[in-house]
């Protein structure tokens, strides 16, 4: 680990970490998630530019990987070495269902700064840092840079807007969420010591009333 990334990690730790209601939301949700989350065009293709953008084997991190479909699916059945992490246990119950052949862990994707899943040549972090409050999400991508070998890819998606730790209904909980306009949601990975592959968004409606529209950015990012 760089002395930067170090100087992140302990910035990272004077944070106030405030999950609460989080993991609980999720635990009550369980697979109504990919119920009202029906169509992930957008997902399986930055999944497979991850999948097929590194050697057969390669070790990948899936921060927040929910229920494990698609993804953790996805990057199995290309061949890699998947470790999933998600603060809700009901959601890691339906994971460990669905990829059996992933090793998945409970706990808050910031403790992962303390290194012990080792590193990885890929991460995937779909939906996930949008949990965060805001002056989070820098730390967060400074520590999954730190987790990625050098050239190592980040899959990240996030949902475009301005709020900060905004509390919202969602199938029948309210979740916090947080968001950037995508200049600058570009400007904080760039800062955070990635370069954008590339970039796809796309207008999703969920099949669910309880859940509002959104638009859907995918960055596919390298480890500077
Ligand atoms: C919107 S869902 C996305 C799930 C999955 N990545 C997908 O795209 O299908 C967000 C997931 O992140 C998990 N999560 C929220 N905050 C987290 C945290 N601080 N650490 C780890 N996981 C978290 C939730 O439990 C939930 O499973």
């Amino acid at each position: 680990m760089s002395g930067d990334d170090q100087r992140d990690y302990d910035g990272y730790a004077r944070l106030g970490l405030d999950r609460s209601g989080q993991a609980e939301a999720f635990d009550a949700i369980g697979n109504r998630y990919d119920e009202a989350f029906p169509h992930k065009e957008g997902q399986l293709a930055a999944g497979a530019w991850l999948a097929e953008s590194l050697p057969p084997g390669s070790r990948v991190l899936d921060v927040g990987c929910g229920t494990g479909l698609p993804t953790a699916r996805q990057l199995i059945d290309a061949g890699h070495e998947v470790t999933g992490i998600d603060l809700s246990h009901g959601m890691l119950e339906l994971a460990r269902a669905n990829v059996p052949e992933a090793t998945f862990h409970a706990g808050d994707l910031a403790g992962l700064r303390d290194g012990r899943l080792g590193t990885f040549d890929g991460v995937t972090a779909f939906f996930a840092l949008l949990m965060l409050p805001r002056p989070e999400i820098p730390y967060a991508l400074r520590m999954l840079h730190g987790l990625l070998r050098p050239g190592g890819l980040l899959a990240l998606s996030m949902v475009e807007a301005d709020v900060d730790d905004f509390s919202m209904p969602f199938l029948g909980h309210t979740i916090r969420v947080s968001g950037y306009l995508r200049d600058e949601l570009r400007q904080v990975v760039r800062d955070a010591g990635f370069d954008i592959a590339g970039e796809s968004s796309l207008a999703y409606a969920p099949a669910s009333t309880d859940v509002p529209p959104e638009i859907q950015i995918f960055l596919n990012l390298r480890r500077a």
